[in-house]
């Protein structure tokens, strides 16, 4: 630092105290931000705690009813479902999936019944519901690209016809924007919003997801369409691409560890961008602090700051609960 500049510029004059923190803060965050993802199970009367993720459950559609009514009491806007479906219902064409009557329509119409203003949306993925585990069709050892996507948008369409608000292709399949916008569209669900997982990372973090679900790839991994951590052009050109296919609303996952691409996929893009605070990112919040090895709450609320500060508009979150009560 210059002589003459010191002592006048003094950064620690506007850190002084609490309120003149607050006063001269460059981002916030509000329960506006938040995304509660959940997991829905068949059944009645149950919850179970996934073991990798602690504090977070599965519920049967009784017992979910019950916590989207605690959300939408804390100002929450916004919900994400993911059902957890049987083994014996798991096929490689996604059967259950397109079923009016599965877990996940079922509880889409429960919900919007009772809550008719909070915005629902729905995974659109393989995964959970394919005995492969993978998010698309298998063939000869392949995820097929092109009749996947029209799976997808098939299944994005029975989730609008139950009533969700927008549908969240989390699959990574080449196109399945503009074919799941066009078969919205001709089915006539032209309000029906699609948040595409724009730049989705092959990623170690999604572990206790897929516990919590019981969707782990059955061969291979899923390096072939998720994208390669060392990438952000592409993660770039796979955002804007989905816009232009007819995004509402582009994500960026896993969280923490791209900020990075946070940043520049808000500058590329005109929609929203959210960002997904995913299952591994939680788990490793929630063990440290068990450990007694950081503080949870500061540490939640330093991640959900960071999101905003790296350009996120929305996030998904785990911590959505915790942190909406401490705001
Ligand atoms: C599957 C899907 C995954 C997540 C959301 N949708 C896992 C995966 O791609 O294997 C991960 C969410 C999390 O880890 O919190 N389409």
């Amino acid at each position: 630092m210059s002589h003459s500049e010191y002592p006048y510029f003094r950064g620690r004059r506007l850190r002084t105290g609490e309120k003149l923190r607050g006063l001269v803060a460059e981002h916030s965050l509000s329960v506006n931000d938040f995304i509660a993802p959940l997991f829905v199970m068949e059944g009645e009367g149950e919850k179970s705690e996934i073991p990798s993720m602690p504090d977070y459950f599965r519920f049967t559609p009784d017992l979910l009813l019950k916590e989207v009514e605690e959300i939408n009491k804390l100002g929450i806007s916004s919900v994400l479902l993911f059902a957890k479906v049987p083994d014996n219902k798991k096929d490689n064409e996604g059967t259950e999936a397109l079923n009016q009557d599965g877990l996940m329509q079922q509880t889409v119409r429960a919900i919007k019944r009772e809550f008719p203003d909070l915005v629902v949306m729905t995974d659109v993925a393989l995964d959970p519901y394919s005995s492969y585990g993978h998010d698309g069709i298998v063939k000869n050892g392949h995820i097929v690209n092109d009749e996947s996507a029209e799976l997808l948008a098939r299944m994005a369409v029975s989730h609008a016809e139950a009533g969700a608000d927008f549908v969240a292709p989390s699959d990574m399949m080449d196109g399945r924007i503009a074919v799941m916008r066009e078969f919205l569209e001709d089915a006539g669900f032209y309000n029906t919003g699609i948040m595409a997982y724009g730049a989705k990372y092959a990623s170690s973090f999604y572990g206790p997801f897929r516990d919590a679900l019981d969707s782990a790839p059955g061969f291979g991994d899923k390096k072939t369409y998720q994208m390669n951590p060392a990438n952000i052009r592409e993660a770039v050109k796979e955002a804007v691409s989905d816009e232009s296919e007819g995004a509402d609303i582009v994500m960026v996952k896993p969280g923490l560890p791209y900020l990075d691409v946070v940043r520049a996929v808000k500058e590329a893009v005109n929609i929203p961008v959210s960002v997904y605070n995913v299952s591994g990112e939680y788990a490793m919040i929630k063990a440290a602090a068990e450990k007694g090895w950081l503080n949870e709450e500061h540490a939640m609320m330093e991640a959900l700051i960071a999101f905003k500060r790296a350009g996120a508009d929305i996030i998904a979150t785990y911590f959505a609960k915790d942190a909406a009560r401490l705001l």
